[in-house]
């Protein structure tokens, strides 16, 4: 069953169309992420799904309810994440938690008992009682996941949940959000971060300039670029380098997809790789030329957003530090 039914949708602000006619479906108890580059409208969409913002034509259903008929049965049905967080430094984590349950119009004993438990989930219960100004940027980043979950939604909304997070941190989110997705919450996340998309995600949506360029399972998207890559280097210093005679000798080879010469390499598309790394140092060595460096990729989310959008995704990378200092109170 769709949980979120999204139909040619459209947001403009003025005369960007930020978001310009988006059409995807999300399973109940998959995760679904949106993956693109800064000002795609991954933000814009997130917003008018839990119903902040209000869409220019085009409809959305999150959780059997449309979000411009009953934004209110909306709200009480999702979780939602803004991409800056949005704790109040003045209050400990434990408080934190306990207002935005009582926000929900949870009771305080039933507020406070949730956030017992999830204190401990996130492993912030040693620190629950310390002002969350004091929090590193990772643990204000899993308080800040936390309030969305203190009412227990059906779909939770994550804008860039681990941007400005260390890798430490970033992997034990993604752990973290596994387990939610198991015990069968939905959730739907967007990312600058193609790694995160292929270790999260059930399926994904890639989106750029306010529409969707392609949309699948990571493993049916990396399918589609056309097999392993065996990349052949020049030498560092470039001595004996002849990238015409290499990709000479790899178009010999049999049973290859294709060969791409490069700046200073020569890549070469196949089927199992890695089963044929022999053959084609075998083909180098007949050809007589030399290869500094041989290097085997599987076919990647970075392959697949370039093949489909012309460029390579690079995320912003942004300091945990940054992320504290935009922090700002609640309104
Ligand atoms: N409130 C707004 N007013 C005017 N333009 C906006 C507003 N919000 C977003 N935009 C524009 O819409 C586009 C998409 O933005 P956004 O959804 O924030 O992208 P993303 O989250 O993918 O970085 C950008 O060009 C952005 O400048
Ligand atoms: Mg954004």
């Amino acid at each position: 069953m769709a949980l979120i039914e999204v139909s040619d949708l459209r947001k403009s602000f003025g005369d960007v169309a930020a978001v310009d006619g988006i059409s995807f479906d999300v399973d109940e108890g998959t995760i679904f992420g949106f993956l693109g580059p800064n000002g795609a409208g991954k933000t814009t969409t997130i917003r008018i799904l839990v119903t902040l913002s209000r869409q220019t034509s085009g409809s959305a259903v999150v959780a059997g309810i449309d979000v411009a008929s009953d934004p209110m049965g909306v709200r009480s049905a999702v979780g939602y994440a803004a991409q800056a967080t949005g704790i109040d430094r003045d209050l400990t984590g434990r408080e934190n938690l306990i207002l935005q349950g009582r926000l929900h119009g949870m009771t305080r004993t039933a507020a406070a008992d949730e956030a017992e438990l999830i204190l401990d989930v996130i492993s912030l219960s040693d620190s629950a009682d310390r002002r969350a100004g004091t929090y590193s940027g990772g643990m204000a980043r899993r308080l800040d996941l936390a309030q969305a979950l203190i009412h227990r939604p059906t779909v939770l909304f994550l804008d860039e949940p681990t941007t400005g997070l260390d890798p430490q941190n970033r992997h034990a989110l993604w752990t973290y959000l596994h387990d939610l997705n198991r015990d069968g919450m939905t959730i739907f996340l967007t990312t600058q971060y193609l790694e995160e998309a292929d270790e999260l995600v059930d399926n994904l949506a890639i989106i750029d300039h306010g529409k969707i360029v392609v949309e699948g399972t990571p493993a049916d998207l990396k399918r589609g670029v056309g097999g392993d890559s065996v990349s052949l280097s020049l030498r560092a210093d470039g001595s004996d380098g002849d990238l015409d005679a290499i990709a000479a000798a790899m178009r010999e080879l049999s049973d290859i997809n294709s060969v791409k010469v490069l700046d200073r390499s020569v890549v070469v598309y196949l089927e199992d790789g890695g089963g044929r790394i022999a053959e084609i140092v075998r083909a180098v060595d007949r050809a007589g030329v030399r290869v500094g460096r041989l290097e085997l990729a599987e076919p990647s989310l970075d392959q697949v957003f370039l093949k489909h959008t012309g460029t390579r995704l690079r995320a912003e990378e942004v300091k945990p530090q940054s992320r504290m200092s935009r922090m700002r109170k609640r309104v």
